[in-house]
């Protein structure tokens, strides 16, 4: 098993990429802390992973504010008593055009995708550093690489998310705290088939199939990323295998990136 005993919390564990990587981390060993702001789907995925024989537990909390980042530490601790491993996961994305864009949905990407991964960050880090080290996963994105229309903030959030890694793999590695992130291509997942949805409407294509044929037509291997393609580069991360891999951005994009 590669992450035997480690504690990982996960945000946004209750859905697409986050309950596949908190679900293939407790096949490998882990101890499950599930954060969502949706309790009843978090409550889900730990409950299938417990019928597997494995330890999960889900806690209610919105990433973008303080006193739910608090409350993900504290009740890790709690409960297993220290923190390996954070996977910063939780996200939103729609599409607009920049000009249509209002403040609250700039706030809202920016608060959720970007101010919670340093938020959850800065309140595990101190128990991280406890605990003799740790390593941290954001949850990137393509669109924080290679800019498209309809994105934008969705893209500066997530462009911000890489240069934080970056930035807290550099402050952190004197405490052996890894820091690295995640850019996904467009995924099979409820927000990636959400995304096909919203172009559709916008480009005036009445069939989602040929809209998301077309999205998968410039994808080199022609396909998106499944939560098992996520959660596959998140366990090499999270582990020890990766023990001199820090401040990296690793594309999972079927070679878009390129
Ligand atoms: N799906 C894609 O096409 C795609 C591509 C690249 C990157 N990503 C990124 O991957 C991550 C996961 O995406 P997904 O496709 O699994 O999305 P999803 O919508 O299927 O799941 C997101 C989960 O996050 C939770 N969440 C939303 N806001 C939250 C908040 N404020 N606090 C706590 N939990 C919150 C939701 O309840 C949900 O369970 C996101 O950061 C997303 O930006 C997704």
């Amino acid at each position: 098993m590669r992450l035997k005993d480690k504690v990982a919390i996960i945000t946004g564990a209750g859905s697409g990429y986050g309950r596949g990587i908190a679900t293939m981390f407790a096949q490998e060993g882990a101890k499950i802390v599930i954060a969502d702001v949706n309790l009843d789907a978090g409550n889900e995925t730990a409950a299938g992973i417990k019928k597997n024989g494995h330890e999960a537990v889900a806690v209610k909390a919105d990433v973008s504010k303080a006193e739910d980042a608090a409350k993900i530490a504290e009740t890790t601790i709690d409960k297993y008593g220290r923190i390996d491993i954070l996977i910063n996961n939780a996200g939103i994305s729609r599409m607009c055009p920049v000009t249509d864009l209002t403040e609250e949905e700039w706030d809202k990407h920016l608060n959720i995708n970007l101010k919670g991964t340093w938020l959850i960050s800065k309140h595990v880090i101190p128990h991280m550093v406890k605990g003799g080290g740790g390593s941290i996963v954001n949850i990137a994105s393509l669109a924080g690489v290679k800019a498209r229309p309809l994105v934008a903030a969705y893209s500066a959030s997530k462009g911000g998310v890489i240069m934080l890694t970056k930035q807290m793999a550099i402050e952190l590695a004197p405490h052996k705290i890894r820091c690295n992130c995640i850019s996904p291509v467009i995924g099979e997942t409820p927000m990636g088939m959400g995304l096909i949805k919203q172009a559709s409407a916008i480009y005036k294509i009445d069939d989602l199939n040929i809209m998301k044929e077309s999205v998968l037509q410039g994808i080199p291997l022609k396909r998106g990323s499944t939560p098992s393609d996520i959660a596959y580069a998140a366990i090499y991360l999270a582990s020890d295998e990766s023990s001199l891999v820090t401040a990296t951005n690793l594309t999972v994009d079927g070679g878009v990136s390129a």
